[in-house]
């Protein structure tokens, strides 16, 4: 395998920014990127993801900033000079050209001999299980068998870095499920050093080594996937991230809020002074039915299988959504009944400026 794929090498985007007509799409990210490690970039429809991917692979030329492969900078080298391969958003298989030189495509670009182009393209079929498959034309394949022609056609010029932008959005959740797992092999037998462009969270949290998490072109957070999930640096990486509850309150001294729906939390971070309205968030699994706390009216149990989704309203008229563990046998709840909520153990709750 390492014959095939060159190891992975570390990628730096140093204070990367890009302006398109004056609006700025991508807005001084740093990413540090160690060799071999798989990084999901995570955020909404047109927070840069795809123009960061364009910058890497040498499609886009930023307005500021260095990208570096292995301790040198890369900017001054057009794409097929780069040591990159990219899977685009959609794939964009050349239609009139077979599955073999679709895959040979990037060597044949790079002037690789006929030969070599050829037993190239065929050893990275076999890696994505399609060798039958070279003669064919992309419109004789599925959704799921293009998607590998794509992933093959990337790899075949042993890049250290590979560029994956959405490259599940159009396959259903079984296929999806295996290309994920097929790109986590490769990587993880290559050791390429991998970018995964997503706005899918599960997918990001499942598959990347750390996560990258934009919002409107800016860095918003890059730690590992628990990291990302248990310590959302944001609000918006609490929101995005996972399912939350937001309750308005006021941060008193000692580390702990006065919810407006009544009841104080203790809460994990806030560099903010006491008296300062904040929103607290807290996961549905991260809130109990409790002896005290906070007073609530129970308005709805649903039972999703191995758990129970609440939701509750409080006094203020604000709500929120409680999961716990179903046991089995055991009735759910009544709505209409009052009850009492707090948190299910200390350094749950995140509060950010209100
Ligand atoms: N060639 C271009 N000219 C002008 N604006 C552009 C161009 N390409 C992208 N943009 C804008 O830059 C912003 C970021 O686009 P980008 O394609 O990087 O988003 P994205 O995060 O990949 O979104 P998606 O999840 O929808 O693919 C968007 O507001 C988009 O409209
Ligand atoms: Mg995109």
């Amino acid at each position: 395998m390492n014959a095939l794929i060159q190891a992975g090498q570390a990628l730096l985007l140093d204070r990367i920014t890009h302006r398109y007509a004056g609006h700025t799409t991508v807005d001084a990210v740093t990413l540090d990127i160690e060799g071999g490690e798989l990084i999901a970039l995570l955020g909404p429809s047109g927070c840069g993801k795809t123009t960061l991917v364009r910058i890497m692979a040498g499609l886009v030329r930023q307005t500021a900033g260095r990208v570096m492969v292995a301790g040198r900078p890369i900017d001054a080298l057009p794409p097929n000079r780069r040591p990159v391969g990219i899977v685009f958003q959609s794939y964009a298989l050349f239609p009139h050209m077979s599955v073999a030189d679709n895959v040979a495509y990037g060597l044949a670009a790079r002037g690789t001999a006929r030969a070599a182009q050829r037993t190239g393209a065929a050893r990275m079929l076999e890696l994505v299980q399609l060798g039958h498959l070279a003669d064919r034309l992309p419109r004789a394949l599925s959704g799921g068998q293009q998607q590998r022609v794509a992933l093959a056609r990337a790899l075949a010029v042993q890049p250290a870095i590979l560029l994956l932008d959405e490259p599940f959005a159009a396959l259903d959740k079984n296929l999806r499920l295996d290309m994920q797992i097929e790109i986590k092999r490769i990587q993880r037998l290559a050791g390429t050093t991998t970018i995964l462009v997503t706005h899918d969270q599960e997918e990001a949290l499942s598959m990347a080594d750390r996560v990258a998490v934009l919002s409107a072109g800016r860095l918003e957070q890059f730690a590992p996937p628990t990291e990302v999930y248990d310590q959302p640096a944001s609000l918006f990486v609490n929101s995005f991230v996972g399912q939350v509850n937001r309750l308005q309150g006021t941060l008193a001294e000692d580390g702990a809020v006065r919810l407006d729906a009544g009841g104080i939390i203790s809460v994990r971070t806030a560099a903010l002074p006491p008296g300062s309205r904040v929103t607290v968030c807290l996961r549905p699994e991260h809130l109990r039915f409790a002896a005290d706390c906070i007073p609530a009216t129970l308005e709805l149990a649903l039972p999703l299988g191995p758990t129970v989704v609440h939701e509750v309203r409080f006094g203020d008229g604000s709500t929120a959504k409680i999961t716990e563990p179903r046991e089995a046998g055991a009735a759910p709840r009544q709505p209409g009944t009052q009850v009492h909520v707090a948190t299910a153990g200390p350094g749950m709750a995140s509060a950010f400026a209100a």
